[in-house]
């Protein structure tokens, strides 16, 4: 994301922020709600930087790319379809997700699971976090339904564990048991329910799970369902 983008015609502009459609944006500078450096824009096909534009008396949003920080709630999907339920993109503005390209997760967390998220427009970005080649560190608070044994240290740290389906074990992780029923788990990898599938298979079901960071980017005191930006 740079903030040096070359000047864009306001058609492309609008569009590709969410606002409206390029048709719709016609309308938009006929009607006088478009202003290029604080004067009306005379043509949609005006050439202008995002930074010098204005819609409704308020720059232009977010026009250099998203780039935040959720933290997810229980109850909502990272699935763009609103009818597996609440979406995570519920919790941001609206107009995130009719950019071109819309935000998307980074990775993905179950319905169930709570914690850090990160939500972008930048797809190079999703490529980066989500490479297994990449390796990003992922801590998981985790919850389970018995009392833990420390025997799961040493097999989770073996990078000899394979999952059912799976045909390469997975990576070694760092399990560090923190009470009786509660341990933090860190993963440099994100296979389908990790965490969970990690537990089951030595017997143990995770009752709560939450990832309290993801790579670089800690929640710290982020409250349940707000976000704030990275970029
Ligand atoms: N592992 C899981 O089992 N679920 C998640 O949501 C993330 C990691």
């Amino acid at each position: 994301m740079s903030n040096s983008q070359p000047p864009r015609r306001l058609d492309q502009l609008l569009s590709s922020c969410g606002y409206c459609s390029r048709s719709e944006a016609r309308l938009w500078v006929r009607g006088g709600r478009v202003l290029v450096s604080g004067q009306r824009a005379s043509a949609v096909d005006q050439k202008a930087r995002a930074s010098e534009v204005w819609v409704d008396g308020e720059p232009i949003d977010s026009p250099e790319g998203i780039l935040v920080l959720l933290h997810k709630p229980a109850g909502h999907v990272c699935s763009h379809d609103a009818k597996e339920g609440p979406r995570v993109f519920d919790l941001v503005p609206k107009r995130w997700l009719e950019r071109n390209p819309p935000v998307t997760t980074v990775g993905r967390l179950d319905k169930d699971a709570t914690g850090a998220l990160v939500i972008t427009d930048q797809g190079e970005l999703v490529h980066q976090w989500t490479s297994p080649k990449r390796h990003v560190t992922k801590l998981y608070e985790v919850t389970v339904d018995r009392d833990l044994d420390a025997k799961l240290i040493g097999v989770f740290a073996a990078g000899e564990l394979v999952l059912e389906d799976e045909r390469k074990p997975c990576l070694p992780a760092r399990l560090e048991i923190v009470s009786a029923r509660e341990a933090r788990l860190e993963l440099t990898e994100g296979k389908y329910h990790q965490v969970k599938r990690m537990f089951a298979s030595q017997g143990w079901t995770v009752t709560r799970l939450h990832r309290s960071r993801f790579g670089e980017f800690e929640l710290g005191d982020l409250p349940v369902g707000q976000w704030r930006r990275i970029f």
